[in-house]
């Protein structure tokens, strides 16, 4: 198979969402706080009557129509998730019944969890399978899907909720560039999920930030190695059209991105002009240590990045911003936000993702896009993913209403035996919902 990649993509998010600003008054922080601390504009969360079994149904469901696909040509369906509902029991299980429908059982793949990363592990088995002797000619399909809650505290604006749908396949306009896959992957504890009972992970809001950080630095000495040694030639960012990254908030995002830059001066890359060397002189003789700690560094680097953010990566963080934390579907949320905004110029281009996973696990790797054919072609993909529409069509809730939603929940998670609301008049025709859950902790789902 040559050219093996990404299809077609299709987004779903739930229609509620909570404004950061008014959740900054609410929670009594600072003004700016959550808007320009941690650079986030709203934030997408599930009510009583949807979950990440809903929403991958949702999706699923919508990309086979939306690009007329039959399902008895999926021959392989990976789930990347870190929410846990049924634990030994997969959400691809439960995507199955779609398939079942058309009598099509014969579909390889179950979920992959790593935290934030689990939609990249799902997103490279399916690659690879397309790639492998054992493909048998059909689709992959890969389906991201999380809603990020935390407790009470300052990671609480940090949530998010979405699931995202990739078909797989070759000739796709967005192709692996495998040869510069740059991983680290390592053991810490900056954020997991020891209480079985609860939805909430234990988080190091601190270490978590380092940890990702350090993963960055690592995937992006190895991705430029590989890519030195196979182009014989300097990488440097300005090599990369776009920079995608996983997107717990904009701010990290931001600081991500100078952290490149930084990079690319310690590299001493050719790209790199002389006002930026400049600003960054002092900093040259830092140990990595020092370098995460030093806030001199941080806000040089942001300034000398400035100007290459604006074009390389404020394209990528329209939903991530609108969002919030989607965990394994940041990075492709962040990725259908560059498509949406830039599908017209993209062809030719190159873009680099970053996934990152706590625990630890993280991959750099890249796209080299081109303008595919009728239904697999950046126009369509950009049309569906109508993102705009999308956001405009949510409605917000006041804080207030989205604290309430969460105590619910509390009580809901790992619980058996009630009735929701089954109130679905927000929800879009065609999203799926949870009605009941018996007495035997079995889920039922009907389709509006
Ligand atoms: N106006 C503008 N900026 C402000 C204001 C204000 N009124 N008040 C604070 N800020 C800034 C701070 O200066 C800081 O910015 P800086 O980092 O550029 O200095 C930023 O807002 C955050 O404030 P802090 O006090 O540093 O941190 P906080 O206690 O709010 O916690 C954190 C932030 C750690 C991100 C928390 O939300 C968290 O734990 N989130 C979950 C973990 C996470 O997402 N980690 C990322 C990688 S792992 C993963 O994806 C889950």
């Amino acid at each position: 198979a040559k050219d093996v990649g990404i299809l077609a993509m299709d987004i779903y998010f739930p229609p509620t969402c909570v404004l950061q600003e008014e959740l900054e008054t609410h929670d009594g922080v600072s003004k700016g706080k959550y808007t320009i601390g941690l650079g986030q504009d709203s934030m997408a969360f599930c009510t009583e009557v949807e979950d990440v079994i809903s929403m991958s149904l949702t999706v699923v469901k919508s990309l086979l129509k939306n690009y007329n696909i039959d399902p008895k040509c999926i021959g392989r369906l990976e789930v990347g998730s870190e929410t846990v509902i049924d634990k030994s029991k997969s959400i691809k299980t439960w995507l199955m019944q779609i398939f079942e429908e058309y009598g099509n059982t014969d579909i390889e793949g179950v979920d992959s969890s790593n935290a934030c990363y689990g939609g990249t592990a799902a997103l490279f088995n399916c690659v690879n399978w397309v790639e492998s002797n054992s493909w048998d000619g059909r689709y992959g399909l890969v389906v991201c899907t999380d809603s990020a809650v935390y407790a009470e505290g300052p990671a609480r604006p940090t949530g998010g909720a979405a699931a995202i749908a990739m078909l797989i396949g070759p000739n796709a306009p967005i192709c692996f560039e495998n040869k510069y896959r740059g991983s680290h992957m390592a053991h810490a504890y900056d954020f997991y999920k020891p209480d079985l009972a609860s939805e909430y992970p234990v988080v190091d809001g601190k270490l978590s930030q380092t940890c990702y950080l350090m993963a960055l630095d690592s995937c992006y000495n190895v991705f430029c190695k590989k890519y030195e040694k196979h182009e014989r030639k300097q990488f440097s960012i300005f090599d990369a059209d776009y920079v995608v990254f996983h997107s717990p908030y904009n701010k990290l995002v931001q600081k991500s991105f100078a952290r490149l830059c930084y990079n690319d001066f310690l590299r001493n890359c050719s790209t790199v002009d002389e006002e930026s060397r400049e600003k960054l002189a002092p900093y040259a003789g830092l140990s990595s240590e020092e370098s995460y700690q030093s806030r001199d560094l941080e806000k040089a680097s942001q300034q000398v990045a400035k100007k290459l953010y604006e074009s390389k990566v404020q394209p990528t963080t329209l939903i991530p911003k609108q969002v919030g934390n989607m965990y394994t579907a940041s990075l492709y949320a962040a990725f259908a936000s560059v498509i949406y905004n830039r599908h017209e110029t993209l062809a030719g281009q190159r873009i680099v993702m970053f996934s990152y996973g706590s625990g630890l696990t993280s991959t750099m790797f890249s796209f080299k896009i081109n303008e595919g054919q009728h239904p697999f072609s950046l126009l369509n993909i950009a049309n569906i993913l109508d993102v705009s529409e999308k956001l405009e069509a949510r409605h917000v809730v006041p804080p207030k209403k989205f604290v309430e939603t969460l105590k619910l929940m509390e009580h809901r998670y790992g619980a058996k035996d009630f009735v929701t609301s089954q109130d679905t008049s927000l929800l879009p025709a065609g999203t799926y919902f949870l009605t009941h859950v018996d007495s035997m902790y079995r889920r039922f789902y009907a389709m509006k």
